[in-house]
């Protein structure tokens, strides 16, 4: 008989650990780690244990070798440049493996490429793994990194162990989850999540690495195993790719386990609202990738006594307590934001949250040591010389762009000054209300409640938005992004409607669903509503419907909007079209209600639940009649 300790140590070979005590691990952990050495062929192991000495320590070699730069402006903030080919997630070359096909995706029509998650056979994934991972990570250094999704420890969070060659991975890791050597203490015997990340490029590099930003965009391959619990992420470094906890963990992977556990894992911004009468309501919003989460999620609101505080702004994980209650957390401990638009104007808190601590990805930096981005124009002296994300000098009214759009910050959560004194709590918040929502120029009204729990959903599966850059899509196409959760499902979406409508049981209370637009726009390609800090008016109409006040609405063809009279148009500082903003055009509705038909007939088939298939004829017959 061999022990196990032996195959490890076997495994792990004359592989050098620069930093930590490999002893100390859970036995499942070393094995993972064996396994993944022999497989990787690292020059050598360092175990995180998430101190701020391993921070320092980091940052001074990569401040050292020039992938990061310091910003002298803000305290302990740096500025990192990618190489300009890895900038976005990459959907195409994102894969959801599993035994059976029909596990991930619906069974389409012949010819019909499908939109919602790819799969892949555990065989051919196989071959494609065998074509990266052997001796990807000669001549690096491998970090192990134990974190938790959610406060360590809580009986709402998960722990995961990452795997990676790239020291930019590990510091934002320290800021987007909870680093700690106490996961292992959580940890003991148990299973794990195992999260495998590397940046493809061995040493000597076959490839010209620019920007010190090794990667390896030809070979890009996000693969994630929900059966076994496992991610592998080849070729990039960007954080949608790379920060394994993120989108591969706390969304396809957790919606997997959700569904068997029943619970929900979704794409939503947590935070709630306190009125003047000190009230407060806590709701969750899902919009597509950079459609306006973070903003909502740390709105300053212009009505005044009203205030509002932030849980979340990327992914909720949520389930029904045994009182029927439906209850929140935020599984992150950071945020991974969009910088362009942000400024003092739109988004004061999250300009408050990255004065310290944070690393800012692929914006533009200014002569005094300071960030710049598209929207910062009046927050900067106007003459000041600028050098944008590309290394360039630039300076305000140039042509170009100084930042790349998808440029991001990363920055601890509990910095933020509405941070819920409750944002770690391990039972969660109480959610009231669910709002789904998306970019769309035209036909959609700023915010209309939905008839029911099950209307509600088809309203989420019929979600639509303009596309961003958030990932390699360009343009100004129009994309459905059902439940803002296209890119993030982990498996088939028909299963995954049937298992949200399956939570309307008792002894659940399932919260009122709404749907808003901050985007339309006016016959001058002007956006109709204000938004940013104006939307509390919305979000202060929709928690008064949550309450039950009565008389606040009139219903139409797809739901209930707002009466004029019963919603806080007072003190806005320019004047609206509320006609046009809450106009419902019968051809509009027709030819949308067509598409989503067809779009859940062509990616969804026969796994479209019966209720939904109701409610979008529901639907059709009363815009049928305007
Ligand atoms: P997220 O990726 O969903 O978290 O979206 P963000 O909150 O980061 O916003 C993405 C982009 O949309 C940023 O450039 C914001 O300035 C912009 N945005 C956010 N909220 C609003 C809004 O209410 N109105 C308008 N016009 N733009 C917004
Ligand atoms: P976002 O998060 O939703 O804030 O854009 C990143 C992403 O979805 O890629
Ligand atoms: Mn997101
Ligand atoms: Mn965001």
């Amino acid at each position: 008989v061999i022990e196990v300790h032996e195959i490890v140590v076997k495994r792990l070979g004359p592989v050098p650990i620069i930093k930590g005590d490999f002893h100390y691990l859970p036995k499942k952990a070393k094995k993972f780690i064996a396994k993944w050495v022999s497989i990787m062929k690292p020059r050598c192991l360092y175990l995180c244990d998430g101190s701020q000495s391993e921070a320092d320590e980091i940052i001074q070699k990569l401040t050292e070798r020039g992938t990061l730069t310091k910003l002298p402006k803000y305290e302990n903030c740096y500025l990192c440049r990618t190489d300009p080919a890895d900038v976005a997630r990459v959907e195409s070359k994102t894969w959801i493996v599993s035994q059976e096909m029909y596990d991930t995706v619906p069974h389409l029509k012949g010819g019909v490429k499908g939109i919602m998650g790819q799969w892949m056979s555990p065989q051919r994934m196989q071959e494609q793994m065998d074509l990266r991972f052997p001796g990807c990570m000669s001549g690096r250094t491998m970090f192990v990194i134990p974190f938790s999704m959610g406060p360590i420890g809580s009986p709402l969070s998960k722990v995961a162990i990452q795997l990676t060659d790239s020291n930019y991975v590990l510091l934002c890791m320290r800021i987007m989850t909870r680093v700690s050597h106490e996961v292992y203490d959580v940890l003991g015997d148990n299973d794990f999540v195992q999260c495998i990340h590397s940046v493809g490029l061995p040493r000597p590099v076959q490839r010209k690495t620019i920007n010190h930003w090794p990667c390896n965009p030809e070979k890009i391959m996000i693969a994630h195993f929900p059966e076994e619990r496992r991610i592998c992420s080849f070729g990039s470094g960007y954080g949608g790719n790379s920060l394994l906890g993120k989108k591969c963990f706390a969304l396809r992977i957790a919606s997997v386990i959700a569904r068997d556990e029943g619970w929900l894992a979704e794409h939503m911004l947590l935070m709630s609202i306190i009125e003047p009468s000190g009230r407060e309501t806590f709701v969750a919003a899902a919009f597509p990738s950079a459609c306006g989460k973070t903003n909502l999620a740390m709105l300053q609101p212009t009505l005044p006594g009203y205030k509002t505080l932030c849980v979340g702004d990327d992914i909720a994980w949520m389930r029904f307590f045994e009182d029927g209650s439906l209850r929140g957390i935020n599984p992150e401990s950071g945020f991974f934001g969009v910088a362009p638009g942000t400024n003092y104007e739109t988004n004061p808190n999250a300009m408050k949250t990255f004065q310290k601590n944070s690393i800012f990805t692929n914006v533009a930096e200014t002569a005094d040591g300071g960030y710049y981005w598209e929207g910062m124009e009046n927050e900067v002296d106007k003459t000041i010389a600028i050098t944008t994300w590309l290394g360039q000098p630039w300076r305000i009214g140039m042509p170009g762009k100084s930042s790349h759009p998808n440029s991001r910050f990363t920055a601890p959560a509990g910095q933020c000054p509405i941070i819920h004194p409750k944002w770690e709590d391990p039972n969660g918040v109480p959610v009231s209300a669910i709002i789904f929502g998306g970019r769309r120029p035209t036909g959609v009204p700023l915010v209309f409640e939905t008839f029911s729990w099950e209307h509600g959903i088809a309203v989420g599966a019929c979600v639509k938005s303009e596309a961003t850059a958030a990932a390699e899509h360009s343009g100004k196409q129009i994309m459905h992004d059902p439940m803002a959760m296209r890119p993030f499902m982990g498996y088939n979406f028909g299963h995954y409607l049937k298992h949200w409508l399956e939570l309307n049981r008792p002894p659940h209370k399932c919260p009122k669903i709404f749907h808003v637009n901050w985007f339309r726009l006016d016959d001058h390609g002007e956006f109709l509503w204000p938004g940013f800090g104006e939307n509390i008016r919305v979000l202060d109409w929709i928690i008064r419907r949550v309450h039950g006040e009565k008389d606040l609405g009139v219903e139409n063809a797809i739901g209930i909007v707002p009466r004029k009279d019963k919603f806080r148009l007072d003190g806005l500082k320019h004047p609206i079209d509320w006609d046009h903003l809450f106009s419902l055009p019968k051809n509009y509705w027709l030819d949308d209600t067509t598409d989503s038909r067809h779009f859940l007939e062509d990616m969804v088939g026969n796994d479209v639940p019966q209720v939904i298939w109701d409610e979008l004829a529901a639907q059709e017959k009363r815009i049928t009649a305007l």
